[in-house]
């Protein structure tokens, strides 16, 4: 079973989509990582994000297996990953990637923004996560500050509005919500109602397979 776990920076889809992977005992994708890798690759040498020559070169040295750098957490990796992945030459470069490790055998769950439109359109089940902008930079906040980095409200309110709307407007696999993408709005809901909801959804997906 391929799950595939779409939406906006802070949305709480990472969350979910690594639930889901524990539940069903399947391989967990963040892609977001492979976009911040090449971000981190080419910030670390130096280097413009939106050069896009030096950006495909980046993203055709990403290590799907090696993601576990603090560093690709932080906000200024983010925002540069958003930069990166707006290049067509990265995106290709990242796809099949990406689509291997959904092809494993007995599937796998993957998270980012383009899943379930170009990754894997075919996914067996797909959600959109969102939440309003307010409340996901509400959530992005605490975890920068719980995680040492010093940004005010306000200006992370700022950097997520700048992000969803680059992310939704760039020519090459937008931000999108697949047509067949059950919503899934966590405003207001525990991580646990969160989850229960997104299983329910899967259960009732998976009941129709077999
Ligand atoms: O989800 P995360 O914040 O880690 O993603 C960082 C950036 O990577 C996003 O803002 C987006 O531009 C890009 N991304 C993407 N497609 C994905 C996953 C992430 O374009 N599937």
């Amino acid at each position: 079973m391929i799950i595939a776990v779409d939406g906006p920076l802070a949305s709480g889809k990472g969350t979910i989509a690594r639930q889901l992977a524990q539940c069903y005992t399947l391989p967990y994708l963040d892609t977001g990582l492979l976009y911040r890798a090449c971000a981190l690759g080419l910030l670390r040498a130096g280097k413009n994000p939106e050069n896009p020559v030096a950006a495909q070169q980046s993203a055709m040295s990403v290590d799907g297996r090696s993601l576990t750098d603090p560093e690709l957490r932080s906000a200024l990796v983010g925002a540069a990953a958003s930069k990166v992945a707006a290049i067509p030459a990265v995106r290709k470069a990242l796809i099949k990637l990406q689509r291997d490790f959904a092809r494993q055998k007995g599937g796998a769950v993957l998270d980012g923004r383009d899943i379930g439109t170009v990754i894997c359109p075919h996914a067996d089940v797909k959600l959109w996560v969102s939440a309003p902008p307010e409340e996901r930079a509400r959530r992005r906040c605490k975890e920068l500050c719980d995680r040492g980095e010093d940004i005010s409200y306000t200006q992370m309110l700022a950097q997520l509005v700048e992000r969803d709307a680059r992310d939704a407007s760039r020519d090459d696999a937008p931000m999108l919500r697949a047509a067949d993408a059950h919503l899934l709005n966590t405003d207001g809901l525990s991580i646990d109602a969160a989850f229960a909801v997104a299983r329910r959804i899967v259960d009732a997906a998976k009941a129709e397979l077999s």
